[in-house]
């Protein structure tokens, strides 16, 4: 099995791709989109999303970080796929799946979905600019308003010679909303033996045992399940092989925190590195209890010193035996 973590615009930059593939169990990433429009963009614009390719398109643990590309015409497209894998990307991923407005209606993402035959265009056409070697995936969700198309767009998708699909089991209208529906994604192999990886709503081993099981696919991606847990691939792996890895406690999730404020600091203005930090204890609450009261307390906080302090004192408490006077 392997297991991707999946795209995330604005939540997963390189910093907590650095930080998450160091936990294990992710055998691939995706940059934040590229917005392909009406040009060639210029290399500054691949390696500000990707620093990656500096370091052979890896992250530091070695997993490969494929370049995700959006838009809606294919040469242009196909061209700047071309300049991403001359910059030494190892993958080239094509998104039809995002349903942000703004996107959309600059002829981007999921509304491509309405038309198959632009989709089987635009992914035969960046196919083609990129040399062999050099894996291109597609990743989409079910449709757009329903899913009558889906077969369609996936057999655009196989005709055009790519190597992988990932499908979002959604289609736009149904935003981010539970349920996904696996069982649409089994479907897809009436039409293909395309590589499918399964993704939308695996939160923890068990959703990913069942999602394998309905879908049929051995390997899986995982999005929000892995911000809220980042030992989520380490335990899915795990439940795969029958092999149970412990799994993360908050203690040990604390030093974490302080490792991806200090990679967000080196890397952004200070007056931005806090951001990231307190999005990520947005998600983390909904798995760690205390992650929302650490929440409460960086919440307001703008100076990195601050944060750095709160960060402190939080690891300190949690140390502290739980009968010590201290915190009786
Ligand atoms: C904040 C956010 C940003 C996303 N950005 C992208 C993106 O840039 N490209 C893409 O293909 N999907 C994007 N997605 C969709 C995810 O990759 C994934 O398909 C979706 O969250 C379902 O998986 P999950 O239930 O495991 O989170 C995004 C989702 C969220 C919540």
């Amino acid at each position: 099995m392997r297991l991707m973590l999946a795209p995330m615009e604005g939540v997963i930059d390189h910093t907590m791709r650095e930080l998450l593939t160091s936990l294990g169990g992710v055998d691939r990433c995706v940059t934040e989109f590229v917005r392909v429009t009406d040009r060639l963009l210029p290399p500054k614009v691949f390696h500000r999303l990707c620093p990656e390719l500096a370091s052979g398109g890896r992250t530091s643990s070695g997993v490969p970080v494929y370049l995700q590309l959006l838009g809606g015409q294919a040469s242009v497209l196909a061209e700047n796929a071309a300049r991403a894998a001359e910059l030494g990307a190892p993958g080239i991923d094509l998104n039809f799946g995002c349903p942000a407005k703004t996107v959309n209606r600059s002829d981007g993402g999921s509304v491509i979905l309405r038309e198959p035959g632009r989709v089987h265009a635009i992914t035969a056409a960046v196919r083609a600019a990129v040399p062999a070697h050099i894996p291109v995936t597609v990743k989409t969700r079910l449709g757009y308003e329903d899913q009558s198309l889906f077969l369609d767009i996936v057999r655009g998708i196989d005709a055009a010679g790519v190597d992988e699909l990932t499908v979002h089991a959604r289609t736009k209208r149904h935003g981010y909303r539970p349920p996904a529906y696996w069982e649409e994604i089994a479907r897809a192999r009436e039409v293909t033996r395309l590589p499918l990886i399964a993704n939308g709503e695996i939160w923890n081993p068990a959703d990913a045992m069942r999602c394998r099981e309905i879908t049929g696919c051995n390997d899986l991606m995982l999005g929000r399940g892995a911000l809220c847990r980042p030992d989520l691939p380490r335990l899915v792996a795990g439940a795969a092989t029958g092999d149970h890895p412990a799994p993360l406690r908050w203690e040990q999730v604390l030093p974490l925190l302080s490792h991806f404020f200090e990679l967000n600091l080196a890397h952004y203005d200070a007056c931005f590195a806090p951001n990231p930090l307190k999005q990520w204890l947005v998600y983390l609450r909904a798995h760690y209890f205390p992650a929302a009261l650490l929440f409460e307390q960086v919440k307001r906080l703008r100076q990195p010193r601050e944060i750095q302090l709160a960060l402190r004192a939080a690891i300190a408490d949690a140390r502290r035996p739980a009968h010590s006077p201290a915190t009786a």
